[in-house]
């Protein structure tokens, strides 16, 4: 099992209409990705097979991606399908870009770089579309690798530090977490933690009630922060992370809660309020990288980074090319305080 074995989102469904193309890069693999006149989606290699332009560039005709240089034309299957300069003697043949696996689902596009485990598909997106839920989505590229981004997003203590007032107060409280590790994922399930979210309280649970809160990671780049306030009103913080390349990561996150007759209302406040968290996030994960590559990444721990070492275990497996399902099942408790 290798990262290139899981799909990662390309692009929003609405970012690619019929017949358009876009370009993206995944691990550093440079794609077009167009949708035909049908609807249907092709990723190829952003690279003629003639003399090499990016194919991302071209238009789509008639549901055929044509090259802007000397106008090759390829079908959804990377088959070449004419060449102009031929003129009508032109017969296909067997040229074929490389292409690669493409779905849609919950209104994301996803690709795969490999064929292998076809049993691995794309992670369903929690409460995407249920009754009373709303959905809010956004996209930052952070200057940083995605266990990075991974970490940071089931993260408590930097909360206070990085996100002070907004997200969370430093009021010195001991919260304690139970940690299991299982099946290629972490799941961290947080006990009597309080009413401390700063002023983002007001929304998040302005009754005060009882919180309860769970955090996952799920090999090789999703994240889901769940919260639930007096047993009612839930959020949910679903979180991408798509290696555009070693340094850097394009983060797609779903904002996914249900909140009673506030859930529509409130969607402009939470959109902004989220947008102003995670640019802070981008600011000190950037940061973090620029020192990565100056000293190398060498990490010290202190006990509520169990969290982050169980992470980078899984990723290591992987890295290693073995299925991280198969590492054994750890549970532990830590305290930490905030
Ligand atoms: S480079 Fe694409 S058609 Fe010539
Ligand atoms: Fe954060």
């Amino acid at each position: 099992m290798k990262r290139e074995d899981f799909w990662y989102i390309v692009a929003e469904s609405h970012e690619l209409a019929k017949n358009q193309v876009i370009s993206r890069s995944l691990m550093g693999e440079w794609l077009a990705i167009f949708r035909n006149d049908e609807g249907k989606i092709s990723a190829l290699q952003d690279k003629c097979l003639h003399r090499t332009a990016q194919i991302s560039r071209g238009k789509v005709v008639e549901g055929k991606l044509q090259c802007p240089y000397h106008g090759w034309t390829y079908d959804t299957d990377g088959k070449v399908v004419h060449i102009p300069s031929m003129g009508p003697t032109f017969k296909p043949g067997n040229k074929c870009s490389k292409s690669y696996e493409v779905l849609e689902q919950e209104d994301y596009i996803y690709v795969r770089l490999s064929s292998e485990n076809p049993e691995v598909k794309p992670f369903p997106m929690p409460c995407h579309k249920k009754p009373g839920y709303t959905t809010i989505r956004l996209q930052h590229s952070f200057k940083n690798n995605v266990t990075n981004c991974a970490e940071n997003f089931v993260d408590i203590p930097h909360t206070t530090f990085v996100h002070p007032k907004i997200f969370r107060d430093a009021k010195h409280e001991k919260f304690g977490a139970l940690i299991e590790r299982a099946n290629g994922s972490v799941k961290v399930t947080y006990k009597n933690e309080k009413k401390n979210f700063g002023w983002f309280s007001w929304f998040l649970n302005p009754n005060g009630d009882e919180i309860g809160h769970t955090d996952e990671f799920f090999a090789p780049n999703v994240t889901t922060v769940n919260y639930y306030f007096g047993g009612k009103n839930h959020f949910i913080i679903t979180s991408q992370s798509v290696p555009v390349n070693e340094e850097e990561t394009l983060v797609y996150t779903d904002l996914t809660y249900n909140y009673g007759i506030w859930t529509w209302l409130s969607r402009p406040l939470v959109r902004w309020q989220a947008k102003v968290i995670i640019g802070q996030d981008v600011e000190i994960l950037d940061n973090q990288m620029k020192t990565i590559k100056k000293y190398g990444a060498h990490f010290q721990n202190s006990p509520a980074d169990l969290i982050h070492t169980w992470i980078e275990s899984i990723q290591a497996e992987i890295q290693e090319g073995r299925d991280p399902k198969l590492l054994p099942r750890k549970e532990a408790e830590i305290e930490f305080w905030v």
